[in-house]
């Protein structure tokens, strides 16, 4: 993964590749680890979850500290129904106090708030504080952050051909492109960097699209223990990386902090 020697700054200067310095685009993130992170210390898997809501916000700061203008986090699969009913409930009620407690300030900190997903399932109430938090970011271009809510990559794809499909789409114009524009992430570029805490070695259906050509990264971090350091880790490993894409050239696929 290096810069195109074609690309030039804003100053007109050629973008020199820069190990060090070579940050992704597009950040995803499988949140993993709340429920033994709260085993650990004796406490309910909900004060996990607690602390999970503290790792995001630290872990968006970071992102917009860095310059990274797209993060994509899992925070309930379409599979997270199976859970307890006591938890599935707790992780709906942490997100109406999440956006209480925290949207008015990411969005001074021009942060935009996306919700990719199915609406369809949740409540009124979390529907409306969705609402909420994509209102009162709606102008914001720092940072995109897309939260993936009742979200599997399945359920995108099939919804993505069902509307391509409403829509009269002709077989033969169903091209990737055109598909991707009904895809819910279709408002952000591929994720360059994809990591996962928890120390599982899986995508569990996030971003099965999208993900085609992501650079993977796992940790056993914990997710409420996640911050600078373990995302700085992160994009250390990925400055490393050489992406093809299928082809024999390194390209580029991120933004080079270099002069
Ligand atoms: C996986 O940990 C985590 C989740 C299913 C929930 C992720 C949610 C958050 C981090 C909070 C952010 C939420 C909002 C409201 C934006 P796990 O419970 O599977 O952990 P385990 O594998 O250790 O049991």
């Amino acid at each position: 993964m290096r810069s195109d020697p074609a690309q030039r700054n804003r100053s007109g200067s050629p973008i020199v590749p820069d190990h060090t310095a070579v940050i992704p685009r597009h950040v995803a993130i499988v949140m993993d680890g709340n429920g033994r992170w709260a085993n650990k210390r004796f406490l309910p898997r909900a004060v996990g979850h607690e602390q999970g809501v503290e790792a995001l916000v630290r872990t968006v700061r970071a992102c917009v500290q860095r310059g990274i203008p797209y993060l994509t986090v899992f925070a309930f699969s379409s599979e997270n129904w199976r859970r307890p009913e006591d938890e599935v409930s707790k992780l709906m009620g942490l997100v109406l106090v999440a956006v209480s407690r925290y949207v008015e300030r990411l969005a001074q900190e021009g942060v935009r708030i996306r919700i990719v997903g199915d609406r369809e399932a949740v409540s009124e109430k979390v529907r409306a504080s969705w609402h909420k938090a994509e209102t009162a970011t709606q102008h914001n271009s720092r940072l995109t952050l897309s939260v993936a809510f009742n979200y599997g990559g399945r359920w995108d794809i099939v919804q993505a051909c069902q509307r391509a499909l409403a829509d009269g789409v002709p077989p033969a114009e169903l091209t990737e492109a055109r598909l991707g524009s009904y895809l819910a992430l279709s408002h952000a570029p591929d994720p360059d960097l994809f990591i996962r805490t928890g120390g599982e070695l899986r995508i569990s259906n996030f971003l099965l699209w999208q993900a085609a050509y992501s650079e993977l990264y796992f940790t056993d971090c914990l997710w409420p223990d996640f911050g600078d350091a373990e995302l700085d880790a992160a994009i250390a490993d990925f400055a490393r990386r050489e992406r093809r894409f299928g082809g024999v050239e390194p390209a580029a696929s991120s933004i080079s902090q270099g002069t």
